[in-house]
């Protein structure tokens, strides 16, 4: 198959995958979309590309001749814009999160399932250096089975909070409840050992002031304690403490794998630490070795450590019929997603343990095909969650105006924008 045909929906995130477009002889980019006509215009003068076709609504970009499309708009709408291009024929690759609710996760299994088509989650942590090895390793043997896991995506949005939600009241950042964005930190333990959630407990972080301050609704931070399938227990935490992390540590029955924190001033998630035996029970002197794997060079001007390149080659290739392509399927993505929605579930009812259903299983699937819970009063119905376990919070209108103002002041100076459209953002 020849070179791949990509739309592009969303003008900010979606400048990555346009990117990798501009990098990559697989693939080209032939349309983008965006509903902001400030955002389109800004990416048109950025791209300056004339064989690039530019829509406003979604309705005529879904008719444009194209191949596969980049799902880059808001957070909680990727499911029904992915199930109309699978409808359509058409290869996806979404950008985080997968769905919102339980009903738009059968609806999209099934679209997948019948369309035959390449779905993709783009969760790009876990083509980052550290995690990418330690998924290879895993796989190897090296640590014998999983038994334990941690995964931590902490991110003082704080001074980003203008440019990533504009002072609207309704954007997805300020309505998403604390353990919803759960698949930076608990997925890349997932991909790496291709377990699966049967279970989880759910905590909310209530310390939430600076998170008001922004306009944020939520709590401060997100937690899932899971149980996977084969017994091993993943905590996953993630949102707004003060000071960042991105950092994963993986123990088996043989040892143990880590990446570097951030203060080690090692090379963070880029840099990998493995402590292993021989055979379980060997409890030889300690055998540590750490490196740095070596990724694509291509990927290395890309943000996210060069995984924002590798996450959209992985899915050209297996478009391109390479079956070894590591992409993240429907199932696994799901398998990141579900164990926030259900924590928060278990934060409502007071911390008790919810079971996470496997929707590989058809059987399980109609339990859910009506269940619209969610914090988004457009899908929720009568199901309409609080975005805060002790209620949704009141904010006065003067708080969005003062984050409008800063956000239009950002874009004045220019800083923001032009970083936002070279690299496909460093934002959440
Ligand atoms: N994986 C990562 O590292 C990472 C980093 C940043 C953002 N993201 C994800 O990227 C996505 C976009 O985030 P963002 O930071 O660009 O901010 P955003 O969600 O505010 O921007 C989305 C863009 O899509 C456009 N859009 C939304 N609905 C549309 C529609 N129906 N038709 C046309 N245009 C539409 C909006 O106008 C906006 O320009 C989110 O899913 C977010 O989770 C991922």
């Amino acid at each position: 198959m020849g070179q791949i045909r990509i739309g592009v929906l969303g003008a900010y995130r979606g400048t990555s995958m346009i990117n990798y477009c501009e990098q990559s002889s697989r693939a080209r980019v032939v349309a983008i979309c965006d509903k902001n006509p400030e955002a389109l215009q800004r990416q048109k003068d950025q791209l300056n590309d004339p064989s690039v076709a530019w829509y406003d609504n979604f309705d005529s970009f879904i008719e444009h001749p194209m191949d596969a499309v980049v799902l880059a708009n808001y957070a909680n709408e990727h499911a029904p814009f992915a199930i109309r291009c699978l409808e359509k024929g058409l290869h996806v690759f979404s950008e985080v999160l997968p769905c919102q609710t339980m009903q738009e996760a059968v609806n999209l299994v099934e679209a997948v399932e019948r369309s035959g088509k390449v779905y993709a989650y783009g969760e790009n942590y876990c083509y980052m250096a550290g995690p990418r090895e330690m998924r290879r390793l895993y796989q190897a043997g090296e640590i014998g089975e999983f038994e334990y896991g941690e995964g931590e995506y902490i991110h003082n949005c704080a001074p980003i909070w203008p440019s990533i939600t504009y002072g609207e009241r309704d954007h997805w950042r300020n309505n998403m409840y604390a353990t919803f964005y759960c698949t930076h930190s608990a997925g890349p333990i997932f991909h790496i050992t291709g377990l699966r959630p049967v279970s989880v407990v759910g905590f909310e972080g209530t310390k939430n002031q600076r998170r008001l301050e922004g306009g944020s609704k939520a709590g401060q931070f997100g937690m899932e304690i899971i149980t996977l399938n084969n017994g091993g227990i993943i905590k996953s935490i993630h949102g707004d403490l003060y000071k960042n992390s991105i950092w994963y540590t993986v123990y088996g029955s043989k040892g143990r794998m880590e990446t570097a924190r951030e203060d080690a001033k090692m090379g963070d998630s880029g840099r990998i630490y493995v402590n292993s035996d021989a055979y379980a029970g060997e409890y030889g002197p300690e055998r540590l070795s750490t490196y740095l794997p070596v990724s694509d060079e291509r990927s290395a001007a890309f943000s996210h450590g060069g995984s924002d390149y590798l996450c959209m080659d992985e899915f050209v290739k297996r478009i391109q019929g390479d079956e070894t392509a590591d992409t993240i399927d429907v199932y696994q993505a799901l398998d990141m997603f579900l164990p926030g929605m259900f924590a928060y579930r278990s934060v409502l009812q007071g911390g008790v343990s919810v079971a996470v259903p496997n929707l590989r299983d058809k059987a399980q699937r109609d339990a859910f095909r009506n269940d619209t819970a969610c914090t988004d009063p457009h899908v929720a119905g009568d199901q309409l969650l609080p975005v805060f376990s002790k209620g949704t919070p009141e904010i006065p209108e003067s708080v969005y105006d003062h984050v409008k103002e800063l956000w239009e002041k950002e874009k004045n100076g220019g800083d923001y924008v032009k970083a936002a459209m070279t690299q496909g953002s460093s934002k959440k």
